[in-house]
């Protein structure tokens, strides 16, 4: 049994396209860190939950990337929806030229144990890795994972990332959760698009089938 650890049940049923009935929610409110980029705050979740849990974890930390505003909210979208909310995210993009976005997501696995070798990130150099993600950026794949080790006494925590582009556009649509009714991909919004739909082009979809993938063989 997987403990997918959120209080949102929308990620739930997303998951559950991918792992069937393996996965469970595990509604466990950590305390997130701050940072200017989800992998360490989905790796930080996941040491605290599977601490906290019985078994396997894993964490979903997402977030909405607006071009005009170089990222933002982007680590932040939680906070921003709650104060600010969808509506007004898209009223103060609608008077920008460039309405483009992305949403991103980062899923880290912490079973306690370690993990085979995987492509090691720290190998790469820095400036050729993010012209790698950028490419696969733009082919709008942009999945890859890495292993995370930090010190000594740190749990290891395996990294699943996905992207989907798209634009900010005056909400449409009743499905979905968060941003959703904001964000269209190809000509219509997240929130238009039944949880298949949604998955087959999402930034989680992408990162879940990664996980999956690798999860089998586990
Ligand atoms: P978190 O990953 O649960 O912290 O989510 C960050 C913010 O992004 C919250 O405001 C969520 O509602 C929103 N969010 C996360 N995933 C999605 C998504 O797939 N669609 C729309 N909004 C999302």
């Amino acid at each position: 049994m997987l403990n997918f650890v959120t209080t949102n049940p929308g990620k739930v049923r997303e998951a559950t396209a991918y792992l069937d009935d393996e996965v469970v929610q595990f509604d466990f409110d950590y305390p997130e860190i701050q940072a200017d980029e989800l992998g360490p705050v989905a790796a930080h979740g996941a040491r605290e939950a599977y601490r906290a849990a019985d078994g396997p974890v894993i964490v979903d930390d997402a977030g909405l990337f607006i071009d005009a505003f170089d990222g933002f909210p982007g680590p932040y979208s939680s906070y921003v929806e709650n104060r600010v909310g969808i509506e007004r995210v898209w009223r103060l993009t609608e008077p920008e030229d460039d309405h483009s976005a992305a949403f991103k997501t980062v899923i880290a696995y912490c079973d306690g144990e370690g993990f085979a070798a995987t492509p090691d990130p720290g190998g790469i150099d820095r400036e050729e890795r993010r012209g790698q993600d950028l490419a696969a950026d733009e082919r709008g794949g942009a999945t890859m994972d890495t292993q995370v080790q930090g010190d000594e006494d740190a749990l290891p925590v395996k990294l699943f990332e996905g992207r989907v582009p798209g634009e900010i556009v005056a909400p449409r649509g009743e499905g979905g959760f968060g941003y959703d009714p904001i964000f269209e991909h190809d000509g219509t919004t997240f929130a238009e698009m039944s949880t298949d739909e949604k998955n087959a082009v999402s930034h989680r979809g992408r990162a879940l089938a990664k996980f999956s993938e690798w999860y089998a063989t586990r």
